[in-house]
């Protein structure tokens, strides 16, 4: 049977993911697993809070009348008023349950929003480096890939935004506190960016990582900084449950057209296969608090990692949210870097995976031992990169590829 050509080529540009996982297959054969560190994977390895679990069993336990059957495409009323009551306090924007759609995690509330605004060939802008999802989401809806480069320190640079808005942009993508760099993303800086957004574009805020943030950082209110921004909301990360696809895209109710669009993404929601989002995780979410995993044990792990990493002449910024680390590589050539990395055990994944070459992404849901266990690889690789054989590699481009 034949598959289709976009396909075939989505499948050729999401290789690294594959490769990775294959390669990290194949290491651990040849070396036993407990010698293969593999940082490439952005999976929570934590469990998730006490309190989610319990709430789990209480409702399992309670089994509600009807708990599994199909409900409003958009969720649960209760549920929606919930998460909107919640909203509304944290942005002290008036969210109603109306405004809240439940959805299968970040994923679905995003393709959920594009599939509703987007006609083909429409622009949506996103941030070098991005999530690699970002461009299969567009195009699943017929959208045109735009992106832009952030600035040194990974922020938004609203010159650029602004260069790159055309009369076809119908949406820009953040993700703060991002992955794959850490950053969160300054108020100041979007409020520049709001400034050079031209009605209709729309700011879709994705943020599965809010609540993740190190030594006491706050994730700026996005929704209020601009005009126009739709939230896409996960608990994937932030109660490390990304196999149970539970999240929701909120609207504001100012946005114009709100009526409409509400509507909109109730129909894309069901035509695009979701149906509805998980009933029995819609209840949980719903009964515990706004808990989440101990983000001080990802702390810790920044702070093993990233001193190590500096000590041994890695330039590491230490990242302000999220799970990930992102290095630049001693050598221009990230995947040949990443190949000394892989002969050493270690799995990361090129820049070039996230449209910024000369990098690398570590994530940190791999365990302590593991770090320090891999700590003399990253050492001989820098040293290796260093060698004179790894200057004339990476000058002659002749790699491990
Ligand atoms: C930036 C970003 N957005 C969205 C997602 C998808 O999250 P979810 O599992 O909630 O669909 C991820 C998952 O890794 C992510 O890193």
């Amino acid at each position: 049977m034949q598959i289709s050509r976009t396909l075939a080529r989505q499948m050729e540009h999401s290789s690294w993911i594959r490769r990775m996982f294959e390669i990290g297959l194949q290491l651990r054969r040849e070396r036993g697993a407990e010698n293969v560190f593999d940082y490439s994977i952005g999976n929570p390895d934590l469990e998730p809070p006490a309190a989610v679990m319990a709430a789990l069993r209480r409702i399992a336990a309670e089994n509600r009348p009807r708990s599994h059957a199909y409900m409003p495409n958009a969720g649960f009323p209760e549920v929606r008023a919930t998460m909107a009551r919640r909203l509304a306090e944290r942005s002290g924007i008036p969210f109603t349950g109306d405004d809240i759609l439940m959805t299968t995690g970040a994923a679905g509330a995003i393709n959920t929003i594009l599939k509703a605004i987007l006609d083909p060939g429409d622009e949506v802008i996103i941030l070098t480096p991005y999530f690699p999802e970002y461009r299969f989401y567009i195009e699943n809806h017929g959208g045109r890939v735009v992106t832009v480069e952030t600035d040194e320190q990974f922020q938004p640079d609203p010159a650029r935004i602004a260069r790159a808005v055309t009369p076809r942009t119908r949406a820009l993508i953040l993700n703060s506190p991002n992955n794959p760099t850490g950053v969160i993303y300054s108020e100041k800086v979007l409020g520049e960016v709001n400034r050079v957004l031209p009605d209709p574009v729309l700011v879709i805020c994705d943020e599965p990582y809010r609540p993740l943030t190190f030594d006491g950082a706050v994730t700026p209110e996005a929704v209020r900084i601009f005009d126009r921004a739709v939230i896409a909301w996960s608990w994937s990360k932030a109660m490390a449950i990304p196999g149970e696809r539970i999240g929701y895209l909120a609207l504001p109710p100012h946005l114009p057209g709100i009526a409409q669009l509400r509507g909109a993404c109730t129909v894309a929601n069901r035509i695009l296969g979701y149906i509805n989002a998980p009933a029995i995780w819609q209840w949980v979410v719903d009964a515990v608090p706004e808990v989440t995993v101990d983000v001080a044990h990802y702390q810790a792990r920044r702070d093993l990692l990233c001193d190590a990493l500096e000590s041994m002449g890695y330039d590491a910024p230490r990242p302000q949210g999220a799970f990930y680390v992102f290095p630049k590589t001693p050598i221009p050539d990230d995947i040949e870097f990443i190949g000394l990395l892989q002969q050493e055990g270690i799995l990361a994944v090129p820049g070039t995976g996230f449209g910024r070459g000369g990098y690398m992404r570590l994530s940190l849901t791999i365990t302590r031992d593991a770090i320090e266990r891999s700590l003399p690889g990253f050492e001989r690789a820098i040293a290796a990169a260093r060698s004179p054989v790894g200057q004339a590699l990476s000058r002659t481009g002749a790699s491990l590829r």
